[in-house]
């Protein structure tokens, strides 16, 4: 990337071309890493791997690296962990969840069954850690597990309010403080050891992908609602039908009238909209302009990872980590 394409933003496409090389490295390390000798595990790692997604915590770890060093054997180890670690929550989160796609494909529960499934995950995390061990980098280690007991612990809170109407902002902040932002956080701070980073940076630069994190789960939460499935790879309307209860709903039901509130419930009773259609329900979250809300919260979000993210130095890499902020904002997907 030259230097004329300082001073302005980049879309997805320049970002990906910027990691693209890096990122190829990091595919073929995970394909390599991803090999068992139980064939299921294989199998379903190789699903994964081609399923495709976004690859956006990868990205993270290879853009932080190089806001500070070129990009190494360290943070292409540390991107493909990110990742794995990334698939792992997400067999699991399938599992937990009874989702029936993922990526727009038919998901790991769906294919191989919820046993395999949450075994293969169990291997994924291993692996990933197996390969973070390498580094012989006991903070790598310790970033790792902190990051993983969060990440279960956000899944079990979010498994106790399953179906509860009365979810407050803060539960739900909490939540997805443990569930996505952590893992933002712990990418970017990865990226910034694997660059040699001193301290004060790491923890900046974490705490620009942690508010970033929170602003993409937002965003995600909303795309629930307003997106389509052949655009998303996921059902829409799906969140309020596995008895969760998200933020553009939350910010409803602050306003919404005792019937309304009663039809939410029947869904969350019956998982299901067999007998209160999701568009009621839509119609509902835009009459109390839940999405709008929820989107002002998310670009309070993304304000403060771009105040973050402006106090490094202005390279290519500052740049498109900016450019991020933007596209996770404005994604379909
Ligand atoms: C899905 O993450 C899980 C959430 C935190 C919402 P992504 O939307 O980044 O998933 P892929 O990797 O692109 O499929
Ligand atoms: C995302 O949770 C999974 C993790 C971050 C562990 P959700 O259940 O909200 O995400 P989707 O909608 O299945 O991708
Ligand atoms: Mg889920
Ligand atoms: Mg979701």
């Amino acid at each position: 990337m030259g230097l004329s394409k300082l001073g302005q933003a980049f879309t997805a496409r320049e970002i990906f071309k910027l990691v693209e090389t890096d990122m190829r490295r990091v595919e073929e390390k995970m394909g390599l890493e991803s090999i068992s000798s139980v064939e299921a595990v294989t199998a379903i790692n190789r699903h994964l791997q081609k399923s495709g997604g976004k690859r956006l915590r990868p990205t993270l770890v290879l853009l932080s690296c190089q806001l500070f060093g070129e990009v190494n054997e360290a943070s292409i180890a540390m991107a493909a962990v990110v990742e794995m670690v990334h698939a792992a929550t997400l067999v699991h989160d399938d599992v937990i969840d009874e989702a029936k796609s993922r990526r727009s494909h038919p998901s790991v529960n769906v294919l191989f069954g919820n046993q395999t499934s949450v075994l293969a995950g169990d291997w994924l995390y291993m692996q990933a850690f197996q390969i973070a061990l390498r580094s012989r980098n006991f903070r790598v280690l310790d970033l790792l597990i902190g990051l993983t007991q969060l990440m279960v612990e956000g899944e079990l809170l979010q498994l106790e309010r399953l179906g509860r109407i009365n979810i407050s902002e803060a539960d739900y902040m909490e939540l997805i403080d443990r569930k996505t932002a952590s893992l933002f956080n712990v990418c970017a701070r990865l990226g910034a050891m694997a660059g040699a980073a001193g301290e004060a940076d790491e923890a900046k630069l974490g705490e620009f992908a942690w508010n970033l994190g929170i602003a993409f789960q937002l965003v995600d939460d909303v795309l629930d609602f307003t997106s389509r499935e052949k655009i998303l790879g996921k059902p829409v309307g799906n969140d309020l039908k596995e008895g969760k209860v998200t933020l553009p709903l939350i910010y409803a039901l602050e306003e919404a009238t005792p019937a309304e509130r009663l039809r939410v419930e029947m869904v969350l009773r019956e998982r299901s909209y067999e007998h209160v259609p999701f568009a009621e329900i839509l119609a509902m979250v835009a009459k109390y302009r839940g999405v709008q809300r929820a989107m002002e919260r998310a670009a309070m979000f993304t304000e403060r990872s771009r105040v973050l993210i402006h106090q490094f130095p202005d390279t290519a890499f500052q740049r498109a980590l900016l450019s991020v902020t933007e596209l996770v904002t404005n994604r379909d997907h």
